[in-house]
């Protein structure tokens, strides 16, 4: 029987291959058919590794190819937008990684351009499909929190202080840690406890970066490798992110230290991406006591995977296929949407604008 989803892949590195390949694997109703890349070279490997008919280095031409249905887009931030236009006015259906681009502006054109195609698009928040995370959110949005007060994010990774090549130029990354890592915290902030009113933020330069980590010299790092803000929820809650590529001794076997919390006027409820199978609790007068995520968290809802297979930091990120092809096979918006990746954006720009002006930001409404 044909697939009911024929996706190709533009952007056949690093991200394509730990989680979108494996996502795609995993459903029998999607089928990898195609991949296109810059790097000629890399299209031949991947054309061998990953079994795809459809192989070049064209992006437009790959966009127009009939026997493609929809394509995932995970290329450096700055040609997102023109990629992810190409591929809507060829009436594909587009999972693109995030950022969703290089500023709200561009954001904001992808969005409006998908939504008058009238194709699924979503953008790859991986985080929101944690399990941890999933049931978080259960956990606030069934009451159980009581009145959300207080939302806090750290994500400390240790990585080295060599060139991040193309994600530290601004011209191809838009910004570092801030549009890295903590734009994925901001969208499910903002999931759990609803619009961002106003932020102050603050971003640091430490590491120059100017070497490959061959020893090689390069032009220096532009970008952030610390990122933070405070900010206000239109709820009256109030939230503090704070990202770092430079955190001595929190490595966590590559995954990094990632906590999440809510403080309700009930519970507190924590995620952490080491062990995203559990959450904390904690009750007044108790201190924090992990708690088994309940298996109808584990996964999307009706993915085949096993929850219990693989490493669990690195198997719920194949859920972002699922709920991909799912709205397409079901004919429905996917979560987290452009939208979705359109207001996460305009935060982490108000963020670069704050730190420039050193005021806070008020954030407007996004029109739907
Ligand atoms: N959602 C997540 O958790 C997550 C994790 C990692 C990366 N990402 C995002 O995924 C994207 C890719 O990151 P990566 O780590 O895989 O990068 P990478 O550098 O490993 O891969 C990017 C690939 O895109 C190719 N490319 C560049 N320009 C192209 C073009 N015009 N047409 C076709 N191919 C082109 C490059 O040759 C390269 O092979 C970035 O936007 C990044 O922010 C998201």
């Amino acid at each position: 029987m044909a697939s009911q989803v024929r996706i190709g892949i533009i952007g056949a590195g690093a991200v394509s291959d730990y989680h979108h390949v494996p996502g795609i694997r995993l459903d029998p109703r999607a089928e990898l058919v195609g991949v296109c890349d810059s790097n000629a070279a890399l299209v031949e490997k991947r054309r061998g590794e990953w079994g795809c008919p459809i192989a070049t280095t064209d992006y437009e031409e790959f966009c127009r190819h009939e026997k493609i249905d929809a394509v995932i887009i995970a290329t450096p931030n700055h040609t997102h937008c023109p990629i992810a236009l190409a591929a809507v006015a060829c009436g594909k259906h587009v999972l693109c990684e995030k950022p969703l681009g290089l500023n709200a502006a561009e954001a904001r054109q992808m969005y409006r351009a998908a939504e008058k195609a009238g194709v699924v698009h979503m953008t790859a928040f991986t985080y929101r499909f944690a399990p941890a995370m999933r049931y978080l959110r259960h956990l606030v949005r069934s009451g159980a929190v009581g009145e959300p007060r207080h939302f806090r994010s750290q994500r400390f990774l240790d990585w080295p202080e060599t060139s991040w090549g193309w994600r530290q130029y601004k011209r191809s990354a838009g910004a570092g840690d801030l549009f890295d890592m903590t734009i994925h915290r901001i969208d499910f902030a903002i999931d759990l406890m609803g619009p961002i009113a106003q932020v102050c933020g603050a971003v640091r330069r430490f590491v120059p970066r100017d070497r490959t980590a061959d020893g090689q010299p390069c032009p220096p790092s532009e970008v952030d490798d610390w990122s933070s803000l405070i900010g206000e929820f239109r709820s009256g809650a109030v939230g503090v992110w704070e990202g770092t590529t430079l955190a001595k001794g929190y490595g966590r076997n590559g995954f990094g230290h990632e906590w999440a919390e809510v403080n309700g006027s009930q519970l507190s409820v924590v995620y952490q991406l080491h062990c995203p199978n559990q959450v904390l609790i904690g009750r007044t007068g108790q201190d924090l006591a992990p708690q088994p995520v309940p298996a109808e968290f584990l996964v999307a809802p009706g993915s085949p995977r096993d929850p219990h297979q693989g490493e669990p930091a690195t198997v719920f990120r194949y859920d972002v296929v699922w709920e991909f092809v799912s709205a397409i096979v079901e004919g429905r918006p996917a979560v987290p949407s452009f939208y979705d990746g359109l207001r996460a954006q305009v935060v982490a720009d108000a963020v670069l604008e704050s730190y420039a002006q050193r005021r806070w930001i008020a954030i407007d409404d996004e029109p739907r």
